[in-house]
């Protein structure tokens, strides 16, 4: 069944250092999934921590929102049939070595951190996320 979904994406401080969002935009329009809106910005620790507060028992927490804090990303809302679940498949696994090929981690990604994207992985968390950086 198809459905018209809204996903927040979040290219991490690794791609933007890298200059990756040309590329990484033509993959999404290439899988049809329009960016409505886009920006650049730098969050501070407590924002990142607030945003990843589902991961907040995890042993890696410090180091994520440490990491998410780091430097630059840009944060986009996309829309597209499906597109939470599209975009978790284009984005690949997590770990990028277990990404399979031609998927924007296995391509970009360096380490499970540095894993250049994070996109949101059900409806609510879409609603919540694109929320928190977009206040829509
Ligand atoms: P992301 O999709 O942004 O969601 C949480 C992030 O935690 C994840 O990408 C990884 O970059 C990071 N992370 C670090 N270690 C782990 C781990 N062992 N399992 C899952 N995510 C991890």
């Amino acid at each position: 069944m198809s459905d018209i979904e809204r996903t927040l994406s979040i290219i991490k401080p690794d791609a933007v250092e890298r200059n990756l969002f040309e590329k990484i935009s033509d993959i999404l329009k290439k899988n049809n999934l329009k960016i409505e809106k886009n920006k650049k910005l730098q969050i501070s620790k407590e924002e990142a921590a607030e945003f990843y507060k589902e991961h907040q028992s995890k042993p890696f927490y410090e180091r994520l929102c440490n990491y998410l804090s780091s430097g630059p990303i840009v944060v986009m809302e996309l829309s597209g049939e499906n597109a939470i679940s599209k975009y978790r498949d284009i984005m690949g696994a997590t770990d990028p070595k277990k990404a399979e090929n031609n998927t924007i981690r296995q391509l970009y990604g360096i380490s499970i951190d540095k894993n250049s994207v994070h996109g949101s992985d059900s409806k609510s968390s879409a609603k919540r996320e694109l929320e928190f950086f977009f206040n829509n």
